[in-house]
């Protein structure tokens, strides 16, 4: 499992400059792949969300397009302002993004049927609490955990690290154009 996660997201855990923070985020994934029961080719399969279609979109590829989507704006603003308002930790950026997502292993579980669906743990807490309390067993930065927490709903209104806003809206970016695929209020 650790071979297979460290090799999905090789271009992205090379650059955190943190080592110690590049092997949590290994960790993280490692524990909670296991503690959905998967194996590691289901990593390939398991759908990015339960919402909409996802059209073959799965968790891994989602997560590094939010991840780097996220990057992207980061750089851009970095590169464009003169004076930067905020201070961007590129590594805690990374690592959130890597696993803002992570609870959807504890909260997605497959059926006797073979289907995809809402496991028992994830009606209890959905993926930004599980993947937060994960997070904070592995000992992660407070900053960190705001990233998971309050990426989608369950931050709304509430405070954040720009970290946070930056992966919410990567989210979001490339969320809502499966739902409006789905409702065919995308134009093509
Ligand atoms: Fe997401």
């Amino acid at each position: 499992m650790r071979e297979k996660i460290t090799e999905l997201f090789q271009r992205q855990l090379e650059q955190i400059k943190d080592f110690s923070l590049r092997e949590s985020v290994i960790d993280i994934w490692v524990t909670a792949a296991e503690k959905g029961g998967w194996a590691p080719q289901d990593l390939e399969n398991i759908p990015f969300t339960l919402l909409t279609e996802t059209l073959g979109i799965n968790l891994y590829e989602h997560t590094i397009a939010v991840t780097e989507g996220a990057l992207g704006m980061a750089q851009a603003i970095l590169k464009t302002y003169r004076t930067v308002p905020f201070d961007i930790n590129m590594d805690w950026l990374i690592a959130g993004g890597l696993l803002h997502d992570v609870g959807k292993l504890l909260e997605i579980c497959m059926s006797p049927q073979g289907k995809y669906q809402k496991s028992h743990q994830g009606q209890c807490a959905r993926h930004p609490i599980s993947g937060a309390i994960l997070a904070a067993q592995a000992g992660l930065p407070d900053e960190i955990i705001n990233i998971i927490a309050c990426h989608a709903k369950e931050g709304e209104g509430r405070p954040k690290r720009i970290e946070t806003v930056l992966i919410h809206q990567a989210d979001f970016a490339v969320f809502d154009p499966m739902v409006m695929i789905e409702k065919g209020h995308l134009i093509t």
